[in-house]
């Protein structure tokens, strides 16, 4: 009887909260060194996957001071949002600071609560104040930061080639001088290979000695059921790689390949492609990489995926277009949208001899656009008259379009410099 009696209270109990309970107001604030690890658990559950201590630690000697926010329900740390302090190469080789936003996440029992935009807005006050010009981030999911001023700035093509029936074109030389070299007895040497690389690369970013020390660790829960690192090392590039094994076929899946020259590609290639009991090679290309004009047959060169990696969002409009170099003259007055976060305007962008000019203007607008498509045509990884025909770049007429292209063309592909 009392156990009856029991169990029908904590029904009762129970049925009011579920149905009365009105959601709590969710407050957002600076992360303390307190929330850390409910900010571990706040993201292994979002992600799925637990974070060596170790590795948390290397990306959090990346941030700067009062980058982290966390939204809470209550006491409870429910969300939580970061940047990293970044350094990314743009066309022409300058270098920019860039807000590198991480670890954004929010529980499953809070989401689509507007957790996320509040985090965001403070965020972004938090980098214009530091002051970033340039924001970037990788995303889990394409259609989250667009809304935020975020367009995808790199492109990069999943390839797949199958090693078996790859034959070199007989003009294609055979230049050598790459060694097999245990990674984590390297480290210098891929950190100045990898620098020179970056330098010359836009979306190349900056990477501390920490980084480089943690990649190299080759932790076993980042493998991904691939074997540990491979090295092949040659003085101007190199390959790391892991081997996924197969019951009938087994699979090279490269996780860096980095050539400075020509020759250092073509002798990389010359190796991966000789390891006679692999089936396949897998690898991330730019849609510069001339992997298959290396091969008398190019259609062994399968493109599997197209993927973004880096997303833009400028903070600083003037001095992002001012920072990077163009391909040809360029006069414009470009209207910027922002709708959510409230940055964008008019500006005078003017070009003479490669370099740039922009103020803010109240002259008529030639062109009306999305600050999203701003940032995605900032390495020249994407068209003007793409977004043209997508009706996302509005243009007096298409001379004005066709100028944008000539001048944000770019000759080297962007590429993201590593995943943040
Ligand atoms: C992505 C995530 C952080 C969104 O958090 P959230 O608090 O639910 O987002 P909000 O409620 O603030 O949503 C803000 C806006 O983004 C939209 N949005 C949120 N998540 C979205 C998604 N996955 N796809 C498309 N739109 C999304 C919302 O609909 C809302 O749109 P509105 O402004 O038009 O109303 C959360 O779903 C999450 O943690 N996902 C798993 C981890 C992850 O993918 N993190 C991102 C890593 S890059």
């Amino acid at each position: 009887m009392q156990f009856a009696h029991l169990c029908a209270t904590v029904w009762i109990v129970a049925d009011t909260s579920h149905t009365s309970q009105t959601p709590t107001e969710l407050t957002v604030r600076s992360a303390g060194e307190a929330d850390w690890p409910a900010m571990a658990l706040v993201g292994a559950t979002c992600f799925g996957v637990w974070q060596p201590p170790e590795a948390v630690d290397v990306w959090r000697s990346m941030m700067p001071p009062d980058s982290a926010v966390v939204v809470c329900d209550g006491p409870d740390v429910v969300g939580m949002a970061l940047f990293l302090d970044l350094q990314v190469t743009v066309p022409g080789g300058a270098l920019l600071p860039m807000a590198g936003v991480s670890w954004v996440a929010v529980l499953p029992t809070h989401r689509r609560r507007g957790a996320l935009r509040k985090m965001f807005e403070e965020l972004h006050v938090r980098m214009a104040a530091k002051p970033y010009p340039l924001a970037g981030l990788e995303a889990s999911e394409a259609g989250i930061y667009g809304r935020f001023g975020y367009g995808p700035a790199t492109v990069l093509h999943r390839r797949s080639i199958d090693r078996r029936a790859a034959v070199f074109h007989r003009d294609v030389p055979d230049p050598g001088g790459v060694r097999v070299v245990r990674a984590a007895e390297h480290g210098d040497h891929l950190e100045e290979i990898y620098e020179r690389w970056r330098l010359q690369t836009p979306g190349g970013l900056h990477s501390p000695r920490a980084l480089w020390d943690e990649v190299l660790a080759d932790r076993e829960a980042f493998r991904g059921g691939g074997s540990a690192y491979f090295c092949l090392l040659h003085a101007d590039g190199f390959a790391l790689y892991r081997v996924h094994s197969g019951e009938e076929k087994s699979t090279v899946e490269i996780t860096k390949l980095t050539a400075v020259t020509p020759q250092a590609h073509i002798a990389l290639w010359r190796a991966l492609l000789g390891m006679d009991l692999m089936a396949t090679v897998n690898v991330g290309a730019t849609h510069g990489d001339v992997l298959p004009y290396l091969l008398t047959d190019h259609r062994l060169v399968r493109t599997t995926g197209v993927d973004d990696a880096l997303w833009l969002r400028m903070l600083d409009i003037p001095a992002v277009l001012q920072a990077r170099s163009y391909s040809a003259d360029l006069s414009v007055v470009l209207d910027v949208s922002d709708g959510v976060l409230g940055g964008g305007g008019r500006f005078a962008l003017d070009v003479s001899g490669g370099r740039a000019r922009c103020v803010p203007t109240d002259a008529a607008a030639d062109a009306h656009l999305d600050l999203s498509v701003l940032g995605s045509l900032y390495l020249g990884a994407h068209r003007a008259a793409a977004f043209a025909r997508a009706e996302r770049l509005r243009c007096r007429d298409s001379a004005v379009v066709a100028a944008l292209d000539a001048a944000f063309a770019t000759d080297v592909p962007a590429e993201l410099g590593f995943g943040f």
